[in-house]
């Protein structure tokens, strides 16, 4: 299966050279940085503009760095930091902790959606897009800031082309008050510069790039299989390459990278005695904090550390000491099928500008080759830049949150516009949730005002409006509590029995959605939490994180007046009261054993990891979530009962393709 790869060269990428700072104090370290060299330029620039736009290569220390030089001009307000994803909002947070020399949460914190490490102390706050963004719509001015910096702005996330509208409102708003200033600073990699200058109509800072020359390597024949290419080129490179020279492979996901890992690992113990250890680090955002912290320590003489990242190691996270990149080419995307409302993650191609940044990491501290398991005509085909977000995904709750605000999606001042179908969608969608009374006269209801409270997806709050419906709001808080955090299952590769077995303990034969109810249920009575979840093979982290969160749900839902019932055994109300927001996600089983999904008619199987999974196919269930990769995937799923549907859906659109059925 293992047949030797062959690359041909495809050039450099740009250079210039700077030492290694590995071994250097932290002072010294910040002094090192492409960024200190701009910091007096950067300062004066400061005090004279009110907006800033800076590009600079990832790893040169805009994150870490900016804030500080802003922090001396003596402002009186906060400096808020937003970040698109909150590990890279928490571990940046960290380390300027540690360079400020003070602890997390004083002088430097950071809050994320339902976590908030910050004192009446903090002057420089992390946070992620989503997080501003609702502090934004609760006060449009801002007031607690003197200087907001949107970060990675070149990602294009749909919380942050929301915020450069709301950021850019705030300043203009304070100076015609005659307020304090507001600056705004905004970050970005090398990409697309021009468009941002026209948007905020300021020219653009440079940091000089000091990266260090990293030769380009493309596959000199198509490959059918990602996987396997990039196992044979790690090989390869492991055969020839001096230990400590670590590689890092950019792959899409959290299966395919635990089973990658595991692989590797495998063929590692039976390798060539003479050749250094390898250690295997995976890298995503699902990851516990403390394991994804561990790809940045230090690794003993003669073994070389691999690093499995998903493309949050593209810009966001940097990890000294790769010489070696090898890029699979594709990634994992939230994608939108703008006919039937539908979201799915997929499998797809990265574009260009994404290939060059995952190249450049193979060269921060030294010089290095990328491997690509593509060819150089299959990297023509790419996508120049990576579409923003809001060009393709489902733009429902960012409507909500504008029309919360009183303003209307299509006369908002966007980067970008989102096309009138995909906002008709939304609406469309709005209509069917009960937020809005039509989608010609998109006005808010009671309810979508209601759903406009809650920082969560519009149909999860929807869930917890209608429970009340049900008397079930006790219930549907755990589950929307657990379904928003991270994965509470633990699976050991090496205990998969055991760990099976304990968890089947908790398994409803109706499904997931009532399983994690359980699980929430038993852990709720629980005293010795540690050693329950231990025996239980469950996450404590994210079942406290779950704990957390249904406890801010819960004061959320006491404000506005929502009752807190129980149905106690019932547990049908729940099943059914889980329509009123999944009603987009029904699948109907087929002849041929596949599932086929009623709004957007996509051919599915249930989830290798779910309660029902290998067990006599219901004829109907809802899903949470549908997931693509080379086959199709529903996750966590539930049996539903099809008179449910017109009993809580009366004006379900797909009524009648269903009824053709039962
Ligand atoms: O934002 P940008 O990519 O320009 O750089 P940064 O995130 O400010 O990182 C600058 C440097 O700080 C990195 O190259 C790392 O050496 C170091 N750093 C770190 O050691 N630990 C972190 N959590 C973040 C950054
Ligand atoms: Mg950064």
């Amino acid at each position: 299966m293992r047949k030797e790869l062959t690359f041909t060269s495809g050039g450099a990428s740009s250079s210039s050279s700077y030492n290694s700072n590995q071994s250097l104090s932290i002072k010294a370290q910040q002094q090192h940085l492409p960024i200190y060299s701009c910091r007096l330029r950067f300062i004066q620039e400061a005090r004279r503009l009110d907006t800033l736009l800076l590009m600079g290569e990832t790893g040169s220390g805009k994150t870490t760095q900016i804030p500080q030089f802003l922090l001396s001009l003596g402002m009186k307000g906060m400096i808020a930091v937003t970040q698109p994803r909150r590990v890279a909002a928490i571990t940046v947070a960290k380390r300027v902790a540690q360079e400020m020399q003070c602890k997390l949460g004083e002088r430097v914190g950071f809050t994320v959606r339902f976590e908030d490490c910050t004192s009446p102390a903090t002057k420089i706050k992390f946070v992620t897009d989503g997080t501003l963004l609702r502090e934004a719509i609760s006060d449009r001015l801002l007031k607690n800031y003197s200087a907001i910096i949107l970060d990675e702005a070149h990602e294009r996330t749909i919380n942050t082309d929301v915020l450069f509208v709301l950021v850019k409102e705030a300043q203009r708003q304070r100076s015609f008050k005659n307020m304090a200033p507001l600056k705004i600073v905004v970050m970005s990699a090398t990409m697309d510069i021009d468009h941002f200058s026209k948007y905020f109509g300021v020219k653009g800072m440079y940091v000089e790039g000091k990266t260090y020359p990293v030769k380009v390597m493309h596959a000199k024949e198509r490959q059918t299989d990602y996987h396997n290419a990039c196992l044979v080129t790690l090989f390869q490179i492991h055969m020839d390459a001096p230990a400590n020279h670590d590689v890092l492979i950019f792959l899409t996901g959290q299966e395919e990278i635990d089973a990658m890992a595991q692989q590797i690992r495998s063929i590692a113990k039976n390798a060539d005695r003479a050749a250094p250890n390898i250690r295997v680090f995976p890298l995503y955002s699902q990851l516990p904090q403390n394991k994804q912290l561990e790809c940045f320590m230090a690794m003993p003489q003669n073994s070389r550390k691999v690093i499995l990242a998903t493309n949050i190691a593209e810009t966001s996270i940097t990890i000294p000491g790769i010489r070696y990149v090898i890029d699979s080419g594709f990634v994992k995307r939230r994608v939108y099928d703008a006919n039937s409302g539908m979201d799915s993650l997929k499998v797809v191609r990265i574009s260009q500008a994404q290939s060059w940044q995952r190249c450049g990491r193979a060269g921060r501290d030294s010089e290095g080759i990328c491997y690509r398991t593509y060819t150089c005509a299959e990297m023509e085909t790419f996508d120049e830049m990576p579409k923003p977000e809001i060009l393709r995904s489902n733009i429902y709750s960012t409507v909500l949150q504008l029309m919360s605000l009183g303003v209307s999606c299509k006369t908002f001042d966007f980067l970008d516009k989102p096309s009138s179908e995909s906002v008709d969608m939304a609406y469309k969608q709005l209509q069917l949730l009960g937020a809005i009374k039509s989608v010609n006269f998109p006005e808010m209801t009671e309810t979508g005002r209601q759903m406009a409270k809650f920082p969560l997806d519009p149909k999860f709050s929807k869930l917890l409006i209608t429970s009340q419906e049900f008397g079930c709001l006790e219930e549907m808080l755990s589950l929307v509590a657990v379904m928003s955090g991270e994965n509470i299952f633990i699976v050991p590769t090496e205990r998969r029995e055991q760990a099976s077995l304990a968890h089947g303990k908790f398994e409803s034969k109706y499904g997931d959605h009532l399983t994690l109810l359980n699980v929430y249920l038993a852990f709720q009575k629980t005293e010795k939490i540690k050693l329950w979840c231990h025996d239980n093979f469950l996450n404590t982290r994210n079942l406290l994180y779950a704990r957390d969160v249904r406890n801010q749900l819960k004061d959320i839902c006491e404000k506005i007046g929502l009752k807190l019932e129980s149905c106690g055994t019932n547990l049908d109300l729940v099943r059914k009261c889980l329509l009123s927001g999944l009603f987009n996600n029904i699948a109907e089983l087929q002849r041929d054993t596949f599932y086929l999904t009623i709004s957007s008619r996509q051919r599915a199987k249930i989830h290798p990891s779910s309660v029902l999974s290998g067990k006599s196919r219901p004829n109907l269930v809802i899903f949470t979530e549908i997931v693509a990769t080379d086959r199709n995937f529903l996750k966590t799923v539930t049996v539903i009962d099809p008179e449910w549907i017109e009993e809580v859906v009366p004006n379900y659109p797909h009524l009648s393709r269903l009824r053709q059925n039962f």
